[in-house]
């Protein structure tokens, strides 16, 4: 019997602003303390990734609980970050939880992903008009992609752009180098017909693939990543529920 591929659950939230008083309930201390730190402007969306993540855990609970069966409260996660910056969720008394996860926050929209299988990377990027894309690409790219970039008219540049962007941040995330691992990692190899594209990563031997999301914002690009073997991704729809308090 061929074994089932990996599931992965992706979800994109918009900031939650106001800053709620369950916020101190659901955060674990050192999340609290990051979020707190935060500039205003950026913690709508560190919240509402964060809260994602769980929500997207909670919705798991057979994998994440072996107890009474029922979806753990969102007050029954922590949250620990590695040296390295790569977030996992834990049970709330710091015990490890099988889930991997990832998320991402900025312009304008937060996304988090989780998988019961393997390491994986969730990116959103927005597309800001100001950005000079080529000096962005000739500094970080591979110089073939620079060299395709300036090939591209505009409209074209700009999606090649941001879809190889996200890729590539998806699967740095992914293997938890971060964008110490540089972003010359090529990602446009042809993908299959769910949209998986094989990432070869220099001194990393485990398989990777990434593939783009549509996300809810046209203005809004973004990429999953997954070591070991591509997965079936479902989006779900999620919402905040004032009931955590
Ligand atoms: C990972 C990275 C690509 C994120 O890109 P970004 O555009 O700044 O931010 P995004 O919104 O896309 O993603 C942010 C999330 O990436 C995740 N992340 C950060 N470093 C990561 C890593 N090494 N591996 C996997 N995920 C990582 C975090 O979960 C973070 O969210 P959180 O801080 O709320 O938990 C980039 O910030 C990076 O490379 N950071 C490296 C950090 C670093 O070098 N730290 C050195 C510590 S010694």
């Amino acid at each position: 019997m061929r074994a089932l591929p990996p599931l992965i659950d992706v979800t994109f939230l918009p900031g939650i602003t106001g800053e709620p008083a369950w916020a101190v309930d659901v955060l674990d201390p050192e999340e609290l303390s990051r979020w707190s730190s935060l500039h205003a402007t950026g913690r709508p969306l560190f919240l509402a990734a964060h809260v994602g993540a769980r929500l997207l855990a909670a919705r798991r609970a057979s994998w994440v609980t072996d107890e009474s069966g029922e979806a753990p409260p969102m007050t029954a996660f922590g949250w620990l970050t590695l040296p390295s910056g790569k977030p996992m969720l834990t049970f709330r008394d710091g015990r490890p939880q099988p889930l991997h996860v990832s998320v991402a926050h900025g312009g304008g929209l937060a996304a988090a992903a989780v998988c019961d299988h393997g390491p994986i990377g969730v990116d959103v990027e927005h597309v800001d008009t100001r950005r000079n894309l080529l000096a962005i690409a000739r500094r970080f790219y591979a110089e073939a992609e620079h060299a395709e970039l300036e090939r591209c008219g505009v409209d074209e540049r700009t999606v090649r752009f941001h879809q190889w962007w996200t890729r590539k941040e998806a699967v740095l995330k992914a293997t938890g180098v971060g964008l110490r691992g540089g972003l010359t990692v090529r990602v446009d190899a042809p993908a299959d017909r769910d949209g998986w594209r094989p990432v070869a990563l220099d001194g990393h031997d485990a398989p990777l693939f990434v593939r783009d999301l549509r996300t809810p914002d046209a203005g809004v690009f973004g990429a999953i990543a997954i070591e070991g073997q591509p997965g079936v991704v479902q989006v779900v729809t999620t919402a905040v529920d004032e009931r955590w308090a």
